[in-house]
C-alpha cells in the first residue's frame, strides 16, 4: 500500500534537494558507512535500495558489488528519483545502478531476486508495514539479508530550556511517520516474515554544537514545521526553535537522535 501524500509530499523538488544537501554531513556519512558494514555486499551480489532517496547509499553499494553486481534503487518519489538519477549519471554508475520508480508496499520483482534488501529511513513511511516487510523477504534470494535503518522517535533529545516542552515538540514529528518507533516492532515484524533476526546495532548522532547545516540543526526547522501543521501556535514553535538555535556559546548545544541498525538473514 502507498505511503499517504501527506507524508511523501515532504519528499517533493525542495524537500529532495534538502535531503541531498543533508545526507552529505558527516554524520549521516558516517551512518551509512555502518549501514554498509551491515549490509556487507560483495562483489556480483544484486540488491535492492528500498526508497533511495537522494542515492547516496545506492552509488556507494553499487562500487561494493562491481565487477558483476548490480543496484536496484527504487523511490516513490518522482523528485527523489530524478536526484538519485542525475547522481547515478555524474558519478557514472549507469552501468551499475538501475534507478526506477517503485513501493515498498508492493516490489515489483519475483521472488527471491535479490542477495540483499536494504532499507533506511523509509520502513517507518510503509503503511502497511507488516506486508511490505513480507514483500521484502520475498523478494530475497534464499540466505539472503534485509538490512533496515530506523528511529525510535523516543530516543530524540536536545538541551533547551524546558525539557517538557522539547518532548512535546518532538511528538508532534510523529504524524510525520507511520512508524515513529518502528525498532522495537521490528523483530516480531521479521518473524513473521519467516526471517531469523542476526544482529542489531545502534547508531547515536550525536551533536555537542549547533550547526544549521548539520542532521540535528537542519532537523530543528523539520520538527519546527511538523508543530505547526499539528497546530501548535506560532508563537511556541518560533520561541522553541529560536532557544536552540541561540546555543551558540561552549557548552551549550546538545543533540542526540538513535538509529537502529537491525540485520535478518531468509
Ligand atoms: C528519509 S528519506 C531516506 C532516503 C534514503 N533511504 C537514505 O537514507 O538516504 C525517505 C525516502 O523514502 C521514500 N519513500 C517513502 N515511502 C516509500 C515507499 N512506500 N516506498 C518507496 N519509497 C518510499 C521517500 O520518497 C524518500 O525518498
Amino acid at each position: 500500500m502507498s505511503p499517504t501524500p501527506a507524508r511523501v509530499g515532504r519528499f517533493d523538488a525542495a524537500g529532495a534537494a534538502r535531503l541531498d544537501r543533508n545526507y552529505a554531513s558527516p554524520q549521516i556519512v558516517e551512518q551509512r558507512r555502518r549501514l554498509r558494514a551491515a549490509v556487507a555486499a560483495c562483489s556480483g551480489e544484486a540488491g535492492l535500495d528500498v526508497g533511495c532517496g537522494p542515492g547516496y547509499l545506492a552509488c556507494e553499494l553499487s562500487r561494493e558489488v562491481a565487477p558483476g553486481g548490480r543496484i536496484v534503487a527504487i523511490d516513490v518519489s518522482d523528485d527523489m528519483l530524478a536526484v538519485a538519477g542525475a547522481r547515478v549519471a555524474r558519478e557514472k554508475l549507469d552501468s551499475l545502478v538501475d534507478v526506477r520508480k517503485g513501493d515498498a508496499g508492493s516490489l515489483d520483482f519475483p521472488d527471491a531476486t535479490f542477495d540483499f534488501v536494504v532499507g533506511a529511513q523509509v520502513y517507518c513511511f510503509a503503511e502497511d508495514i507488516a506486508h511490505a516487510i513480507k514483500e521484502a523477504a520475498r523478494v530475497l534470494r534464499k540466505g539472503g539479508r534485509l538490512v533496515i535503518l530506523d528511529t525510535d522517535w523516543d530516543l530524540c533529545v536536545w538541551k533547551s530550556k524546558d525539557r517538557l516542552a522539547t518532548r512535546r515538540m518532538i511528538e508532534q514529528r510523529r504524524s510525520d511517520y507511520a512508524h515513529p518507533h518502528l525498532p522495537r516492532d521490528l523483530p516480531g515484524l521479521f518473524h513473521a516474515a519467516g526471517l531469523t533476526l542476526a544482529r542489531v546495532d545502534a547508531y547515536p548522532i550525536i551533536e555537542t554544537r549547533y550547526d544549521p547545516e548539520s542532521y540535528g540543526g537542519d532537523l530543528i526547522g523539520s520538527v519546527g514545521k511538523a508543530a505547526l501543521r499539528q497546530g501548535v501556535p506560532a508563537n511556541e514553535v518560533a520561541a522553541w526553535e529560536a532557544d536552540l538555535r541561540s546555543r551558540t556559546g561552549e557548552g551549550e548545544y546538545f543533540f542526540c537522535v538513535n538509529r537502529f541498525i537491525f540485520s535478518a538473514t531468509k
